[in-house]
């Protein structure tokens, strides 16, 4: 095992894999805009590799970096067809965390399958409760589907999380609908600052909700106290008074970067040391001081202390 670790004692202990980056949502804050109109290096140039070439390449990250956690994201990880083999081959390496972030559109069949491949944890985007604003920000109708694949994966003993993505004027209205939905099945919910990503990048200021707005709204029903932030974790995290959690993902008002032990990987076999790069490194065919080499080239993408923004949209790295 080799410390691949940078001037901030960053390493990489948790692999976000990408597994596709389509979607079968269509949310305002990834896919407005000219997106087609700029060049993106991380999009399909080549058919996504099979979950066997996949999870050769992740074994050999695992036998490098010692991971403990593994999160498949796309896209939406759902379509990709061969998710549930994948899981499984990677669920061999003995990777302490298998996590999923989705939509849930497709989840209530995939659930048990999931569950049984190895899955312990899934995070659902959801962002709002309310039919008609769920449509305004997914240009799609089936929130039922979403609610079912919720129920789905905690039938399944899955652990589920709800990230709910909050954008000034569209779905504002709908963070203690959210909250209250979350509470009532046991869940722990986070409000996600949105991020100046793809058509926003450069123009999110009229749409962002800070973290203290967020608070301020869930005060009006609620009491709660913070509780103490866990190393290279995404979220801030509060307690009610009646014992539920719930969080924020402060990207603005609280950057995370400096303690980040995020390493991201696409289906084409290219590794990314930070959500804004748009420097793909191949590690396809690479092993031993070669694969180190880029490890390290990778880690060197890392920011110092805040996520900027980029112009790719969250759809082509999964967050
Ligand atoms: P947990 O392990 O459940 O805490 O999940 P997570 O928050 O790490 O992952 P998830 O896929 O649910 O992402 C939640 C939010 O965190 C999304 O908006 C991601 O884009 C954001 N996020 C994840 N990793 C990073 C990162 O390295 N930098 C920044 N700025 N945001 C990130
Ligand atoms: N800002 C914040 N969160 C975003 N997500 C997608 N795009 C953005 C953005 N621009 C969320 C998804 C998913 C998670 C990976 O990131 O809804 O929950």
């Amino acid at each position: 095992m080799v410390e691949v670790r940078d001037s901030f004692g960053r390493t990489f202990k948790t692999l976000r894999v990408s597994l596709i980056n389509t979607c079968n949502l269509g949310c305002v804050y990834c896919t407005y805009g000219n997106e087609e109109l700029k060049e993106n290096y991380r999009s399909a140039k080549e058919n996504s590799l099979s979950a066997a070439a996949l999870s050769q390449l992740i074994s050999q990250l695992h036998h490098t970096l010692n991971l403990d956690t593994i999160r498949f994201t796309g896209g939406e990880p759902l379509l990709y067809k061969e998710l549930p083999e994948l899981v499984r081959l990677v669920s061999s390496f003995g990777v302490q965390n298998l996590k999923l972030t989705t939509n849930g559109l497709l989840l209530e069949g995939l659930a048990p399958r999931l569950k049984d491949a190895g899955i312990n944890s899934i995070n659902v985007s959801l962002d709002a409760i309310d039919e008609d604003v769920f449509f305004r920000m997914s240009r799609r109708s089936g929130i039922n589907r979403i609610f079912a694949g919720i129920d789905a994966a905690q039938k399944a003993g899955i652990d589920v999380k709800i990230n709910s993505v909050m954008m000034k004027g569209l779905n504002d209205s709908q963070i203690l609908p959210l909250v209250n939905y979350a509470f009532s099945k046991g869940l722990t919910i986070r409000f996600l600052e949105i991020m100046a990503m793809g058509h926003l990048y450069g123009n999110a200021d009229s749409r962002f909700l800070s973290q203290e707005e967020i608070l301020s709204a869930i005060a009006k029903q609620y009491e709660f106290e913070r509780l103490p932030r866990k190393s290279s974790s995404t979220a801030n995290y509060w307690m009610t008074s009646e014992g539920n959690k719930f969080g924020v993902v402060a990207n603005e008002s609280e950057p995370f970067c400096s303690d980040c032990n995020r390493l991201r990987l696409d289906s084409y076999g290219n590794i990314y040391g930070c959500l804004s790069s748009n420097h793909p490194i191949s590690i396809k065919e690479t092993s031993g001081d070669e694969l180190i080499s880029r490890l390290s080239e990778a880690l060197k993408q890392k920011q110092a202390l805040r996520f900027a923004g980029s112009e790719l949209s969250m759809m082509h790295i999964g967050g």
